[in-house]
């Protein structure tokens, strides 16, 4: 019955030559390209931006690396936009040229046809928001397109045993949402998604810093003393490092420095944190007996955010789950979407249903 899990299926696929395949990770913040490539793959990672015209948001200028470099450095009428906010579309035409930006990264040059791709999004995406995905796949020229959910897809590519009737959790903890996903029997049974992630973080130290020292820091620098210093509450009682941001001195207007050290991103942190707790809580309760053993035995956090130090002692002292933090965070779901669309079964309409709850 198992779909997903069959390794001899996969070695066969591998020898004979596959189709011209690709996994994409459409995310908030990022988007990864998966191809694969022997037992590997080729990884693209491409800034989920792109620049726009002012006047008319759907004219798409530039996507990823130059629609960013373009920022600041652009006539007024071009602004640099993200087709993407808390996992969601938000501009169709936007994510259109996102996704063909990636297909033809994926495929190089030669922008060869793509026969299948895979497309990994928040797991609680409406009926609506899935089909807008799979359309523009198909419109960016792919033969078939799966969607499927972030989760399911990191699972896969972390090589977690979801074939298995014990079960396995995920919990993918992004830049606008975070996912967490119950897997058993290759499908999901149990799905919970907040719309938080790193990107409430970032705001919540901008709002700190301001409320404090009167000193208004950009929301890029709140990432970059984030990622150096940051940590979560936790027993691990991590150590608490320090760095520095310039910011803008609300009284003055003038430069200011202003330090940030690990316990100010752990209080900036620590309402996504409680959201991301409770959600958890929720799954918990509704989860059977049956299912409990597989989660304890295997949970697994990945997503950019997961990097954070003390998450894992965090959710093990508060729900006695012994979660382990991917070593590839960024790019296991682009992995996971690409083993499934190197799957020529995977788009029967038995997996369909399984790929989204
Ligand atoms: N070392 C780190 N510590 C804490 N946060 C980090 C670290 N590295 C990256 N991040 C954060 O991870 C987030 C990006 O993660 P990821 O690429 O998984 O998000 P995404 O897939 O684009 O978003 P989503 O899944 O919500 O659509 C950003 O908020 C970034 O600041
Ligand atoms: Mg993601």
């Amino acid at each position: 019955m198992n779909l997903f899990g069959r390794k001899k299926e996969e070695e066969k696929i591998k020898k004979e030559g596959m189709a011209n395949t690709l996994g994409i990770d459409l995310g908030t913040l990022n988007t990864v390209v998966a191809k694969p490539s022997g037992d590997k793959f080729d990884l693209y990672k491409i800034p989920s931006v792109v620049a726009v015209k002012k006047e008319d948001p759907s004219y798409v200028l530039a996507v990823g690396n130059d629609a960013k470099s373009m920022l600041g450095r652009t006539p007024e009428d071009i602004i640099a936009v993200r087709p993407l906010r808390k996992g969601v579309i938000e501009s169709v035409a936007q994510a259109e040229a996102l996704i063909i930006y990636a297909m033809n990264k994926g495929t190089g040059e030669s922008m060869d046809h793509v026969d299948r791709i895979v497309i990994g999004i928040p797991g609680d995406a409406s009926e609506v928001e899935k089909n807008a995905v799979e359309e523009i796949g198909r419109k960016a020229g792919a033969s078939y397109v799966l969607v499927i959910s972030e989760g399911l897809a990191a699972a896969i590519g972390a090589g977690l045993p979801i074939a298995e009737a014990s079960g396995t959790m995920v919990i993918d903890v992004g830049a606008g949402s975070s996912d967490i996903v119950v897997i058993s029997l290759g499908g999901i049974t149990d799905i919970e998604t907040v719309r938080l992630g790193g990107d409430n973080i970032d705001d919540n130290i901008v709002d700190i810093v301001k409320k404090m020292y009167n000193v208004e820091i950009g929301i890029h620098e709140a990432e970059k003393a984030k990622i150096e210093v940051g940590m979560v509450n936790s027993d691990a009682s991590p150590e608490i490092e320090k760095t520095t941001v310039i910011g803008k001195d609300m009284e003055t207007n003038k430069p200011k420095e202003i330090e940030i050290d690990s316990k100010l991103v752990a209080e900036a942190a620590e309402p996504v944190v409680v959201k991301l707790i409770e959600a958890l809580a929720v799954i918990l309760k509704r989860m059977s007996p049956e299912l409990i053993s597989g989660v304890y035995r295997g949970t697994m956090v990945v997503g950019g955010t997961s990097q954070f130090r003390g998450l894992k002692e965090r959710i093990y002292s508060e729900l006695e789950i012994p979660a382990e933090i991917s070593d590839d965070p960024m790019t296991v779901v682009a992995k996971g979407a690409a083993i499934v669309a190197a799957e020529p079964r995977a788009l029967e309409p038995e997996v369909r249903l399984k790929a989204m709850k």
